[in-house]
């Protein structure tokens, strides 16, 4: 190979190897959003009789600060400390958690009740670690804090 070619050749393969680890890094971001997308838009799947469960637990003062207690223990982690979706671990999951303050109007408190139950994909469920009735203390405390978004 003639030097000058060799001269033309370096600097184009010095680009090539800057600029592949760059395109590299951005379809793994498609892949990676593509991947949220099609997580955030599956909906839940929630039996329709937990749905349709009435709360037994009058949203009283008692019912609300106990709530409050047990999401700071449990669920700011990931929902934020104002049920937000901005909480500690949110930048890194694949799934974001949503904010709870809107994400939950229109929804049943059965509805969110056996999700906070059951858990979904990167949302553990809670059952083997709260009592039935904080779950609904939660709830409360969730709808005391929600944000009407109509
Ligand atoms: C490890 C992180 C993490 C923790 C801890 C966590 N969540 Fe979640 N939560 C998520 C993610 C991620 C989603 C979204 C899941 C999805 O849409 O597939 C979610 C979804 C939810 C939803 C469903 C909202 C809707 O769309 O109707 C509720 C309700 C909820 N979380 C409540 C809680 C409560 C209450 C706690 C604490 C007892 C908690 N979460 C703890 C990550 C977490």
């Amino acid at each position: 190979m003639k030097w000058r070619t060799i001269k033309f050749l370096l600097p184009a393969a010095g680009l090539a190897l800057f600029l592949l680890p760059a395109s590299a890094l951005a379809d793994q971001e498609t892949a990676q959003s593509a991947r949220q997308e099609a997580v955030r838009t599956d909906p839940w799947f929630v039996p329709e009789e937990e749905t349709n469960r009435p709360n037994p637990v009058t949203p009283d003062e008692d019912s609300i600060e106990r709530g409050k207690e047990e999401f700071k223990k449990y669920c700011v982690t990931c929902h934020g400390r104002f049920a937000r979706g901005d909480g500690l671990f949110a930048e890194r999951m694949l799934t974001r958690p949503p904010d709870l303050t809107t994400v939950i109007n229109g929804r049943t408190d059965g509805n969110l009740a056996w999700k906070i139950s059951r858990g979904q994909g990167s949302m553990p469920g809670w059952h083997k670690i709260l009592r039935q009735d904080d779950i609904w203390n939660i709830v409360n405390y969730l709808r005391a804090i929600n944000v009407k978004a109509d």
